[in-house]
């Protein structure tokens, strides 16, 4: 990973946004699949949504994966204001491009300073599995956090009280049990699963998820073969009766714009909950089972459900996981089209 030392502050436009790949790839997304693409033309970049890195059992829709792909682009932006680099985002309404944002340097976009103070915290966050400090998240932080989502004109709701965690917990429970029932499911979560020495730039580790190296070994045999769904399940629920914050992150529709700014919103707030000492965590199940989402749209009153968080301050670190270089996410548009033509062929 290049250094801040590194940006060509005297470079072409081109070579500055290629800079700020390297940031943009930090996202989180669904299992570390990293679903983005950067194809580079004269002087601009445009975002592109990875399908060949897809969940089709767990995401057949790609949801998660444009979510992701709006993160990345939020760290971008995030870096872009940090070096001063003023950026005009052009943004595809159409549901089936693959092309999501267009991303060019312009003087007459103005800098975006507020962004710039969370730039520190995008090597830092991490998604943290472990338990959090009972109590840790109050009102007025849930406030804030709220303001931040609307400001991407996404709603977030949060829950402290016991009735709330409670039903949101069952919630859970019942779709890790559905989903892990499913042979489809679990081979293809086993597939992103690695042991903790792998030398793979994709994908989850076992220390992510809390194994140890012997139980890292075997957990994608595990996974692959066995409906281990009960635990899973009993585990989860207590993780979210416990969470001192719970939090629905919904939209008021459920198109490539919307998730793009979800995931915008997403990557907003964990990097202001890092700048903030807290910890997040992903309970995304029951917005994964078409079923659960609706009822769980109906439990809190939102229109569409996109993302469940976890949120607290936490009690042990959490390491990071690899990425993909920006190197191997970024193409020139030369080359791309080559590739769309071989697939036509
Ligand atoms: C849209 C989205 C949904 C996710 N859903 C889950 C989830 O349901 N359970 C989970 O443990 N992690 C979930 N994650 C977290 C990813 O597994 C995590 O971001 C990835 O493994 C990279 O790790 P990092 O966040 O520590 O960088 C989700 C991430 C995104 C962006």
């Amino acid at each position: 990973m290049p250094t801040e030392a590194d940006f060509p502050a005297n470079g072409s436009d081109l070579e500055k946004l290629r800079f700020l790949v390297n940031y943009a790839v930090l996202a989180p997304s669904s299992h570390n699949s990293q679903p983005w693409l950067f194809i580079t033309h004269d002087n601009r970049i445009s975002l592109h949504a990875d399908r060949t890195r897809g969940l089709p059992v767990a995401d057949p829709h790609d949801r998660e994966l444009v979510i992701s792909c709006g993160s990345a682009l939020f760290n971008l932006r995030v870096a872009a204001a940090h070096f001063g680099v003023p950026l005009s985002i052009e943004r595809n309404p159409d549901d089936h491009e693959d092309r999501l944002v267009n991303i060019a340097i312009d003087p007459k976009a103005g800098s975006h300073d507020t962004l710039a103070a969370l730039f520190e915290a995008i090597p830092r966050r991490v998604t943290n599995r472990f338990p959090y400090q009972p109590g840790s998240v109050s009102a007025a932080d849930l406030h804030a956090f709220a303001e931040l989502c609307a400001s991407h004109a996404v709603s977030l709701r949060g829950y402290s009280d016991d009735a709330s965690r409670h039903a949101i917990a069952e919630r859970v429970a019942e779709a890790d049990k559905q989903q892990l029932a499913s042979d489809a499911f679990r081979r293809e979560l086993a597939g992103w699963l690695h042991h903790n020495r792998t030398g793979s730039l994709d994908g989850m580790p076992g220390y992510a998820l809390g194994f140890g190296d012997l139980m890292s070994l075997v957990a994608p045999l595990v996974v692959r073969t066995f409906d281990i769904g009960e635990g899973v399940a009993a585990r989860d629920r207590d993780l979210a009766e416990h969470s001192p914050a719970l939090c629905v992150l919904s939209t008021s529709a459920d198109h490539h714009d919307d998730w793009i700014r979800t995931g915008e919103a997403l990557q907003h707030l964990l990097l202001e909950a890092t700048r903030r000492g807290f910890a997040a965590s992903f309970l995304n199940q029951p917005v994964e089972v078409d079923r659960l989402r609706l009822d769980l749209a109906q439990h809190v009153g939102a229109r569409f459900p996109q993302v469940l968080l976890r949120l607290g301050k936490p009690t042990r670190e959490a390491k990071a996981t690899a990425r993909r270089p920006a190197d191997a996410v970024t193409i020139d548009a030369g080359l791309h089209e080559n590739y769309r033509a071989f697939q036509g062929f």
